[in-house]
């Protein structure tokens, strides 16, 4: 039997994470949003191109739960994106209750699912998740770092005209502006990243990356980024269902790891059949460690806002 990933929200970030998914042939998807008609349209438009792509992938849509019985994997993607000027945590509110609601429905009929969240505020909604799943922790992961990481890969590989794929940057903490870019530990084929050019565009880059979220707000004036969210999502995925043991950043719960407990937050972990399988402690100056401390700071207070 083929596997199955039901993806919760079939906007833009559900539904593009469905496309990504298809092209790697590696599960069925089912997608489930509340607006009538739209993740089976979607759903159907998708399945419709798999002969022209060539994968042999059943994609389903539908407005109830019923389909996603069964799940490996459940994404949540369900809940109101940013407008431009709204911080991701102007989204707690509304989010808690959509969220909230998806992780009770969907547990009733996956119970052995691993969930992946999307909806933001990121660190909060995973941590909502696993509070209302009730799950192992290691089964409850959030999808941010991967997005924050590629977004300064992307930007460092403008800046030197180099490829993507010789580019490591590693972006840890929370989702939100007071991430933590690590450019000691991020390299160019080896290199660390403060040679490959002068202090001034690093530190461009770096604040770049921390707003570059926001960016993308301002520019689509709707909607907030989808493509790299749910590129994101994919990898994440494919790492659990083919048990990859791949490290990626990630919001995972924090057990005595950066000094910290008690809440979800970007780290590098080591993605398996498991979900995480282990968390990557890297050595940190007290610098980095300060500005980590203050990222989890903001995820803590807004944790704790919860009322959980
Ligand atoms: N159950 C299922 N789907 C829901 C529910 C619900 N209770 N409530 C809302 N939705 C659906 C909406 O109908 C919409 O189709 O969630 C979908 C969200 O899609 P978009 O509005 O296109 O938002 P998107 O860009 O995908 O972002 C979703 O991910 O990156 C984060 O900040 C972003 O929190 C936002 C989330």
């Amino acid at each position: 039997m083929n596997k199955k990933v039901s993806i919760i929200g079939a906007g833009m970030t559900g539904s593009t994470t469905a496309h990504w998914l298809a092209e790697r042939e590696i599960a069925d998807i089912v997608l489930v949003d509340v607006v009538e008609g739209m993740p089976q349209g979607k759903a159907l438009d998708m399945q419709e191109a798999m002969p022209v792509i060539g994968k042999d992938v059943s994609i389903t849509g539908s407005n109830e739960y019923g389909p996603t019985e069964g799940s490996d994997i459940v994404v949540i993607t369900a809940g109101l994106p940013r407008k431009p000027g709204m911080s991701r945590d102007d989204l707690l509110a509304a989010n808690t209750e959509i969220v909230g609601k998806v992780a009770d429905e969907t547990l009733k009929l996956s119970p052995n699912a691993i969930y992946i969240v999307l909806t933001n505020p990121l660190d909060v909604m995973t941590y909502l998740t696993w509070k209302k799943t009730g799950l192992a922790p290691n089964r409850v992961i959030g999808q941010a770092g991967i997005l924050d990481s590629a977004r300064m890969r992307a930007f460092v590989a403008m800046e030197l005209g180099v490829s993507v794929v010789n580019i490591n940057c590693y972006v840890l903490g929370g989702h939100g502006d007071s991430m933590v870019p690590l450019t000691r530990h991020s390299n160019v084929a080896g290199v660390p990243l403060h040679k490959t050019m002068p202090k001034e565009r690093l530190d461009a880059i770096v604040e770049r990356t921390r707003k570059g979220g926001g960016e993308i707000v301002s520019l689509l004036k709707q909607g907030s980024a989808f493509y790299a969210p749910s590129a994101g999502i994919a990898q994440m995925v494919e790492a659990i269902l083919k048990d990859k043991q791949l490290i990626v950043p990630a919001a995972v719960y924090m057990k005595g790891e950066y000094g910290l407990n008690g809440i979800y937050f970007g780290a590098p972990a080591q993605l398996g059949a498991n979900g995480v399988e282990k968390v990557i402690e890297y050595e940190l100056n007290d610098e980095e460690i300060a500005e980590l401390k203050k990222s989890a700071e903001g995820v803590a207070a807004n944790i704790a806002a919860l009322g959980l």
